[in-house]
């Protein structure tokens, strides 16, 4: 089903953390493609019936790649690169209501 393309260059190795678990990632790659290089495929539940959602268009459209990233909610894993150090959550349930500052 996926399969990562070969890359012809070297790209450098960037470690992230993914609920507390270290994931190694090539630097470069978006960070949907990183998870799913790390057999990660479902990013979040819905806030209704709790289906596991997986990034389908890779291209920023159909939102179901949302994860969180550093504290942060409801970001697409496929319009971000990875990097280094990043802290990463699967999204359950519905989204926490942050106060605007
Ligand atoms: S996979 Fe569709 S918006 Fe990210």
């Amino acid at each position: 089903m996926f399969r990562p393309i070969e890359s012809t260059t070297a790209s450098r190795a960037v470690t992230v953390q993914l609920q507390g678990k270290a994931i190694t990632a090539r630097e470069g790659d978006t960070l949907a493609i990183a998870l799913m290089n790390a057999g990660v495929f479902a990013f979040r539940q819905t806030p209704v019936s709790g289906q596991p959602r997986a990034p389908l268009c890779l291209m920023g459209t159909c939102f179901d790649c949302l994860i969180e990233v550093d504290g942060q909610q409801n970001v697409q894993a496929c319009m971000v690169e990875v990097r280094e150090g990043m802290q990463l959550r699967l999204q359950v349930g519905a989204r926490r209501a942050e106060a605007k500052t």
